[in-house]
C-alpha cells in the first residue's frame, strides 16, 4: 500500500492534490470525498483508496476493482461555475485521463460519451462526477477516476468489456508514477476550468470520440433511441438526429451502430 508521503512525493501540481488522504480500504472514495467536500475541504484534495467496498459507477452500478491493483481516487473541485457549465466537467477529467495515459504508455485512447476511456474499444477508465449546487452555482464537484491499470482479469457484466493498462501492454506499470501524472495533467487543465473556458478540452475530447456521423443506440431507463450521433451540445448533451428530430441526450448508454 503506498503511503501518503509517497504519493505526494515529487509530485509538483498547484491545486490538484495538495492534500492526500489515504486509504487501504473504503466505501467509495467519491463518498468520503463528498463528506470532505460539505466539510469546507481544502480545494484541490485527493481521497486515494487501494479498495473500495462499495465502488460506484454511474446509474448506481458497482464499480469492482481488485485490491491494490489499479487505481481508485476522487478529487475535490470548487471551480466558480454556473450549473449548466458544470457538466463540463467530466470532459475535462477524461481528457485529463487521456493525456496521461497516452503519455505514460504511447497507446492510442479514445473518448466514449459521457464519460469512458477504452482503448481498442475496451473501458480502461470510469469517471464518476457528482456535482452539488445552491443557487445555480457550483458549491463542489467531486470527480471520481477508476483506472484499470495492473488487473488482469474481470468479471463479464454483460455491460461492458474492459481492459487494463498492463493487459494491453503486457507489462506492469508503475501505479504511483501513473498517479501523479493524472494529477498533473487534472491540473494543468485546471486553470481553463477556473475561467470557464472548455474549448480546448471540448477540442481535445471531440478529436478522440469516433461516435459523430454514426447511427448509435441509446439505452435509456429500459428505452431504446436509434440515431445518428451528430455532436456535442454546449453544455455536454449528447445531439442526436432521430426520426422524430434532434434531440439532446444527457443520460444513456450509448452503442456505436455502424
Ligand atoms: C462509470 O464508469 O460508471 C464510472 C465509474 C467510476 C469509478 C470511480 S472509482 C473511484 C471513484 N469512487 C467511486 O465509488 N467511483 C469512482
Amino acid at each position: 500500500m503506498y503511503s501518503k508521503e509517497e504519493l505526494l512525493s515529487g509530485l509538483k501540481t498547484s491545486v490538484v492534490g495538495k492534500k492526500i488522504f489515504v486509504f487501504e480500504s473504503i466505501d467509495s472514495t467519491n463518498t468520503c470525498a463528498k463528506t470532505l467536500a460539505e466539510s469546507a475541504v481544502e480545494e484541490g484534495s485527493v481521497v486515494f483508496s487501494e479498495y473500495q467496498t462499495d465502488g460506484r459507477g454511474r446509474f448506481g452500478r458497482s464499480w469492482l476493482s481488485e485490491p491494490g491493483q489499479n487505481l481508485l481516487f476522487s478529487a475535490i473541485l470548487r471551480p466558480p461555475l454556473q450549473q449548466e457549465q458544470a457538466g463540463l466537467l467530466t470532459f475535462y477529467a477524461a481528457v485529463s485521463v487521456v493525456r496521461a495515459l497516452e503519455g505514460f504508455t504511447q497507446l492510442q485512447l479514445e473518448c466514449k460519451w459521457p464519460n469512458d476511456v477504452l482503448i481498442g474499444g475496451k473501458k480502461c477508465c470510469g469517471i464518476l462526477l457528482e456535482n452539488s449546487f445552491s443557487n445555480n452555482r457550483l458549491e463542489h464537484s467531486v470527480v471520481g477516476v477508476g483506472v484499470n491499470v495492473n488487473q488482469n482479469a474481470f468479471p463479464d457484466n454483460g455491460l461492458s468489456n474492459a481492459t487494463s493498462l498492463a493487459r494491453e501492454l503486457e507489462k506492469k506499470i508503475d501505479r504511483k508514477k501513473l498517479f501523479q501524472h493524472i494529477l498533473r495533467e487534472l491540473d494543468l487543465l485546471y486553470d481553463d476550468v477556473q475561467h470557464g473556458n472548455f474549448s480546448r478540452i471540448l477540442q481535445e475530447w471531440n478529436m478522440r470520440c469516433n461516435m459523430f456521423g454514426r447511427k448509435v443506440q441509446i439505452l435509456r431507463e429500459g428505452a431504446t433511441t436509434n440515431g445518428k450521433a451528430l455532436g456535442l451540445h454546449v453544455d455536454g448533451g449528447l445531439v442526436v438526429e432521430t426520426s422524430g428530430g434532434r434531440e439532446i441526450v444527457y443520460a444513456g448508454d450509448v452503442t456505436v451502430l455502424s
